[in-house]
């Protein structure tokens, strides 16, 4: 039997006080919507229907490249009257599985035991025990144990707000039964609103077998309606991913204080200090060390290169055997060539170093062609803009430029020159010359420091 995910997004998210629309707020670097499009994408459907509504079309608009289809709920009425909204475009005889854009940790396996009680015929839902019940729909079931309905935490009784177990909101079944049921909902509850979870309800009065399938944890099925449950989130999404990089061989010296807001690949032995942010997409190459207190975000870093304490790494393509930092900022279309070093307060900025360069200390390339074996001074800065224009510095192999010089781009320093220290360099420096630009030193002998007056 085919299946349709309909993912259910088009309520505002009241308590998150934002003017961002829940479904689009950021866990682990994405929306909380594409991680749900993500897991669903898993299970390999015959099509994906997201509901929006509050924001307008503020939600299709930032997620374009999503592949779903986009179906409208312009009142938000309620979870049965978003998913009715869906329906029409769902073939009879498909499976519909049912998921909410603000639960976005589920597991795909947990969705695939939804999927398989439904093809079997039954209404496959799925409920958790939480040792925090409040706020969610509690599950009623008979003295056999049986699933009879599920009540809203407002619309509950004192006793049946006991309740722990909760329904997540997430269930399967045939198309054909969703839409006979849902065509007689109500909205009598305490909310005024077309209840999703009544249908369980319906299907038992029609005699019915409800397959109430626990959840793995808690934690795959939290709902994310405020700020402190979207900071559960994120600490559950952090502990997944640390624990699969430590499956993986990673050492991370404290793997609650990672943070990973991408996809990061990691060789052998690599070993990840505290307080690092991984973003967008990050390759580590085998027995990389990355210091604490790490920023990288979409770099390439080659075999045994070794990132100090405190850098930020962003948009690079960093060779084998590299030493970057302490407090080194490479940023973006930047390449370090193997063996380079970047020291403590060094920028580099769409620059390339050669093989086996060397800038280590308090230094600003931008627009800058290093060749190989370069030692850059102490204090050297590329002056790469006139206010208005780039331009580039270009330096060959085996070049020496002395601390504290200034290269005035556009400029050339030829392979083996060397500049003296302090220079001001504004015009070619030549090959395995030495240029020096800078006043000279004159003496002047018995001079008086001034005294106080
Ligand atoms: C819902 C369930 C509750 C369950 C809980 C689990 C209902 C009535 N209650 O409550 O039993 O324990 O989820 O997290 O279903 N939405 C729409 N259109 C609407 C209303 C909601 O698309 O008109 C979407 C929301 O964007 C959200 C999802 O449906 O993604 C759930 O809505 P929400 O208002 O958060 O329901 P809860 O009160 O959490
Ligand atoms: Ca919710």
């Amino acid at each position: 039997m085919p299946l349709s995910v309909v993912i259910l997004a088009a309520g505002q998210g009241k308590r998150m006080h934002s003017d961002l629309p829940k479904v689009l707020q950021p866990l682990g670097g994405r929306t909380l919507l594409e991680h749900v499009v993500d897991t669903a994408t898993r299970l390999n459907p015959a099509s994906i229907h997201v509901v929006y509504g509050h924001g307008g079309e503020q939600v299709p608009d930032a997620l374009k490249h999503l592949p779903v289809r986009w179906v409208l709920q312009a009142e938000q009425l309620g979870t049965g009257h978003a998913l009715m909204q869906a329906l029409p475009a769902v073939a009879e005889d498909d499976i519909v599985l049912v998921l909410y854009g603000d639960v976005p940790l589920v597991r795909t396996s947990t969705l695939q035991k939804l999927v398989d009680s439904a093809a079997r015929g039954e209404l496959a839902v799925l409920t958790a025990r939480l040792t925090d019940p409040g706020g969610y729909g509690r599950v009623l079931r008979d003295t056999e144990a049986q699933v009879q309905s599920i009540v809203e935490h407002k619309d509950a009784n004192t006793e049946q707000r006991r309740i722990d177990e909760i329904n997540t909101g997430l269930m399967a079944c045939k198309a054909a039964w969703l839409r006979r049921w849902l065509a007689n909902l109500g909205n009598h509850n305490a909310q005024k609103e077309y209840y999703l979870p009544d249908v369980i309800a319906m299907a038992v009065a029609e005699g019915l077998l409800v397959d109430a399938i626990a959840a793995s944890g808690e934690s795959e099925v939290a709902g994310v309606n405020d700020r402190q449950q979207l900071a559960a989130a994120e600490t559950t999404l952090r502990q997944r991913i640390a624990a699969a990089l430590m499956y993986q061989g990673v050492t991370l010296r404290d793997p609650a204080r990672i943070d990973v807001r991408g996809q990061l690949n990691c060789g052998r032995d690599v070993c990840i200090d505290i307080n690092c942010i991984f973003e967008g997409t990050v390759s580590l190459g085998n027995r990389v060390g990355i210091g604490p207190n790490v920023v990288i975000r979409d770099c390439e870093i080659g075999d045994d290169t070794q990132v100090f304490a405190n850098s930020v790494l962003d948009g690079a393509q960093i060779g084998a055997r590299v030493r970057i930092g302490p407090f080194a900022r490479i940023r973006p279309e930047s390449q370090l060539a193997d063996e380079t070093h970047v020291g403590n307060f060094v920028e580099v900025k769409k620059s390339r170093l050669g093989r086996g360069s060397k800038a280590n200390h308090l230094s600003y390339l931008g627009d800058t062609e290093v060749g190989r074996e370069v030692n850059i001074g102490a204090g050297t800065i590329t002056c790469n803009y006139d206010g208005v224009n780039k331009y580039p510095t270009v330096i060959g192999d085996g070049a020496f430029i002395g601390s504290n010089t200034s290269l005035v781009a556009p400029v050339t320093v030829g392979p083996g020159a060397t500049i003296g220290a302090g220079s001001v360099i504004t015009k070619e420096a030549p090959a395995d010359a030495l240029s020096v630009a800078r006043a000279e030193q004159k003496t002047v002998a018995g001079w008086k420091r001034p005294r106080k007056k």
